[in-house]
């Protein structure tokens, strides 16, 4: 058994609007408020942050966004800070999702300094990183996915890099319905904590490994059935409470 605590997040993407956000937040805690076993998270768009601070901040459902930038303050048109969303009671934020790397141009260097200052903050980031097709289909995925993880965690010392959450997300499984299987996930999963040995030493033991795609209720427990794989990051099906609910169940 590892030690490591089970960790099961929610990703919104860029969808509900305050009411639906309060509406979810009350219905979910409803389903899962006794659920002290493993951690769970649900990033919201920036908009939605201030209601789930009202719903969850005294429950055990944890709150995190999907972005910020790495600066404190400042002419920073558009962008958010980790002080801002701290003020919202976010404890997690998602760097580096694929969607961001693909529509915003986001690249290693920028989220390797969000990364940075989200630990400085003391926020824990869920950092996202996943191969496409072609790359899968090349034979190029670990080692592609070996260098973000790289590139993305420069400088950052052993005690910094025991915060962090890892997502491995392949893209081609992102939204598709096509998950990975477990044991395709798993052999990345072991990469990646094999990659965060060679820069965190024994320390990658503790960091916990997301996989994300496609993540379901039918899928969910054959995932965490495997060593290195601590949780998920949940798209599509974390829309619906008892979706999001029923996964949380049967990750237990
Ligand atoms: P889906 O669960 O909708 O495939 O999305 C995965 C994802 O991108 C979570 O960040």
């Amino acid at each position: 058994m590892s030690k490591r605590r089970r960790l099961i997040a929610g990703n919104w993407k860029m969808n509900k609007t305050t009411s639906e956000a309060r509406d979810y937040a009350m219905a979910f805690l409803e389903k899962v408020g006794d659920v002290t076993d493993l951690d769970m998270v649900i990033c919201a768009p920036f908009t939605a942050l201030a209601v789930l601070k009202e719903e969850l901040e005294e429950s055990i459902v944890h709150i995190g966004a999907q972005n910020m930038y790495h600066e404190a303050k400042g002419a920073f048109t558009g962008e958010i800070s980790a002080e801002m969303l701290k003020d919202l009671a976010c404890t997690y934020v998602i760097l580096g999702h694929s969607e961001r790397r693909e529509y915003l141009k986001e690249d290693d260097e920028l989220i390797a300094k969000k990364v940075k200052a989200a630990l400085e903050a003391g926020l824990t980031p869920i950092l996202c990183v996943g191969e496409n097709l072609t790359l899968r289909e090349a034979g190029k995925a670990l080692a592609f996915v070996r260098g973000q993880v790289e590139k993305d965690l420069v400088d950052l010392q052993p005690a910094e890099l025991r915060k962090v959450v890892i997502a491995y997300e392949p893209i081609w499984a992102i939204g598709t319905g096509k998950t990975a299987s477990a044991e395709d996930a798993q052999e990345m999963c072991s990469a990646i904590r094999s990659t965060l040995a060679g820069i965190a030493g024994a320390v990658a033991q503790e960091i916990r490994i997301l996989y994300g795609g496609s993540v379901k209720p039918g899928n969910i427990a054959e995932l965490v059935a495997q060593p290195d794989i601590d949780g998920a990051l949940v798209g599509g099906a974390s829309l619906e409470a008892s979706e999001f609910a029923q996964i949380i169940q049967n990750a237990r």
